[in-house]
């Protein structure tokens, strides 16, 4: 979006007040995230707290409208959130209601491999003849869409609730397939939390068996909200070998414990690369499951190779089906399979 186009877009809302006074809606920060993407859509949040239901959705429409006639829109989107959640049109109908089982990829340090695990773990639950969704739950960072390769947007149906995105056999939603990819997203700890419920509870994800929700790192809002909203069976931890990373995943898995959403287990990434002449070597030190397993207090469902062959696919978009990443997560797929259906 060039700064003609933001300064259109601005221009073309700045009349439309804020309801609750202190003036304009962008000024008052009741819209914010004002973007153009190059297919023409135009996007933005709106904050909907303290606004009874029918002034939410006739600001709403005001602001819809006035977008639609600006230049070089085609379409509009607009994301209701709530720091109550309360109200927005995804109120009412569960959109997860038909969903077996919510699983967490998470981690405490970020650039583990959480986003290629979920990635590759929601796949092989799929190969195994699962319904099967992943939602990007990393507003800031989202990656799904890259590592899947998804172009397309999300649309919103009639009623504004979200549909996730077909892709590989499965369904996908993140932020990735919202936003215009190449702005960066700064939003507050409320309006985060409130596009997850929007993602989550508030999309029509339909019946799946499971939904992998791929985590952003740490201990925050998202977590939280994640808990609270989600109902998760578990989650999946994911951490490197290196005891940096795994003292982190420490105090994510405690909060995950003090949140009461049970730890599935731990993924070991990037355990061991193959060298020259065949040599394994341990970028980020030797795996040992006994300390990993009693750090995290949780098992350890498998040890991950550093693929090359797993970088160079993500960054594609086309995941492999087939290796020694794939194999090892069909087999944690299998077993998580067995303990969640049996429970
Ligand atoms: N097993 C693996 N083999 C090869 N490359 C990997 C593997 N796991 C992760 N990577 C690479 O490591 C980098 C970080 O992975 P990824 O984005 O999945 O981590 P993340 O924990 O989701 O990061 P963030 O905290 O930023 O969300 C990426 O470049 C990814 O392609
Ligand atoms: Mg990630």
């Amino acid at each position: 979006m060039t700064r003609r186009h933001a300064e259109q877009l601005a221009a073309c809302l700045a009349d439309i007040a804020d309801p609750r006074g202190g003036g304009g809606v962008l000024a008052t920060g009741r819209l914010s995230g004002l973007r153009l993407a190059d297919d023409g859509t135009a996007s933005a949040i709106l904050a909907i707290d303290g606004l009874p239901g029918r002034a939410a959705q006739a600001l709403e429409a005001a602001i819809r409208s006035r977008l639609a006639s600006a230049p070089g829109v085609a379409r509009v989107r607009i994301i209701q959130t709530s720091e109550r959640h309360q109200a927005g049109p995804a109120a009412g109908a569960d959109g997860l209601a038909a969903v077996g089982h919510v699983i967490a990829v998470a981690s405490g340090k970020g650039g583990v491999g959480k986003s290629t695990v979920a990635a590759n773990l929601a796949l092989a639950f799929r190969r195994q003849g699962h319904g099967v969704g992943l939602l990007d739950a990393d507003i800031h960072g989202p990656s799904a869409h890259i590592l899947l390769g998804i172009a397309r947007r999300a649309e919103a149906s009639a009623e504004r609730r979200l549909i996730p995105v077909s892709a590989h056999g499965i369904r996908v939603l993140g932020m990735g397939l919202m936003a215009d990819p190449d702005r960066a997203v700064a939003w507050r700890g409320p309006m985060i939390a409130g596009a997850l419920v929007q993602m989550g509870s508030g999309a029509d994800w339909g019946a799946l068996d499971m939904l992998v929700v791929d985590m952003p790192p740490g201990t925050g809002d998202i977590q939280i909200t994640l808990a609270q909203k989600m109902r998760p069976s578990g989650v999946v931890m994911v951490t490197t070998p290196q005891a940096l990373a795994v003292a982190d995943a420490r105090r994510a898995a405690a909060l995950f414990r003090q949140l009461d959403v049970p730890l599935l287990g731990t993924i070991a990434n990037m355990a061991r690369i193959e060298g020259p002449q065949g040599a394994l070597l341990h970028p980020f030190g030797k795996a040992d499951a006994a300390a990993l397993e009693a750090a995290i207090g949780a098992p350890v469902l498998a040890e991950l190779p550093l693929d090359p062959a797993v970088t160079a696919a993500s960054d594609k978009g086309t995941p492999l089906a087939t290796g020694p990443v794939a194999e090892a997560l069909d087999a944690v797929a299998a077993g998580l399979w067995r303990r969640l259906a049996s429970v």
